[in-house]
């Protein structure tokens, strides 16, 4: 079946999540966090996805902003950086301003050159997404952004899923689902979309039951697959 209709997760796929840290990093008079940017990325990122696992499971939802200022405060408190509220303010602000990678203007170009649909679907809240997408420059060439916030569960919920054929009106192979995540990934590909996982990290495959049909290293080949 011919792809219509491409979907992207937006953090750490379409936008550079250690970017605030690493910005901030380079910044005068941050000597301490210039020493422990990568650990306190690497942690941030993974309390704060534990976070909405572990939300989802408990039926406990809050919104995004929340999680991602509550695994920031967990890994300031682990790498000793904490107590300085002006550091958690600079990182915070920075989040809302993620740069994207630097194919992703161009890939998201040619995709609505060839016609697909082109849209978000992230644990983001819609306000997050719309500020990353305005910094990025990318408005015109995404069609829709769409949050885990209109189902109230974050990812990997099939609620979630469910929003892209709400929101297109395709069937699940239709769709070119991409995402950094490796466990989005997996679960996108069970849910019944082609799926294709970015492993710029060169991450081990996820043991889950189910698997991406692509993996690569970036996103520029995303047309040449959506266009196959
Ligand atoms: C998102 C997270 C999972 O954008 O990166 O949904």
């Amino acid at each position: 079946m011919p792809i219509t209709t491409c979907i992207f997760d937006a953090y750490g796929t379409l936008f550079d999540v250690s970017a605030a840290a690493r910005t901030a990093a380079s910044e005068p008079g941050r000597e301490t966090l210039a020493a422990k940017w990568q650990e306190l990325a690497e942690i941030w990122r993974l309390k704060q996805l534990q976070y909405t696992w572990l939300r989802a499971v408990a039926d406990a939802h809050t919104d995004f902003w929340t999680v991602t200022q509550n695994g920031l405060d967990y890994a300031l408190e682990a790498t000793g950086l904490q107590g300085d509220g002006e550091l958690r303010e600079r990182l915070l602000a920075l989040y809302w301003e993620l740069a994207a990678y630097p194919e992703v203007p161009a890939m998201l170009a040619a995709l609505k050159s060839a016609g697909m649909n082109t849209a978000i679907l992230s644990n983001g809240s819609p306000d997050m997404l719309h500020g990353a997408v305005k910094s990025a420059g990318l408005g015109n060439v995404l069609d829709d952004v769409l949050s885990v916030e209109s189902v109230g569960v974050f990812k990997p919920h099939q609620s979630v899923y469910d929003l892209v054929g709400k929101r297109f009106n395709c069937p699940r192979a239709e769709v070119l689902f991409v995402s950094s995540n490796g466990w989005d990934a997996a679960a996108a590909a069970g849910y019944g979309f082609f799926t294709t996982w970015v492993n710029r990290a060169g991450d081990p495959l996820e043991r889950l039951p189910w698997r991406p049909q692509k993996i690569l290293t970036d996103l520029t080949q995303i047309p040449e697959i959506a266009t196959r």
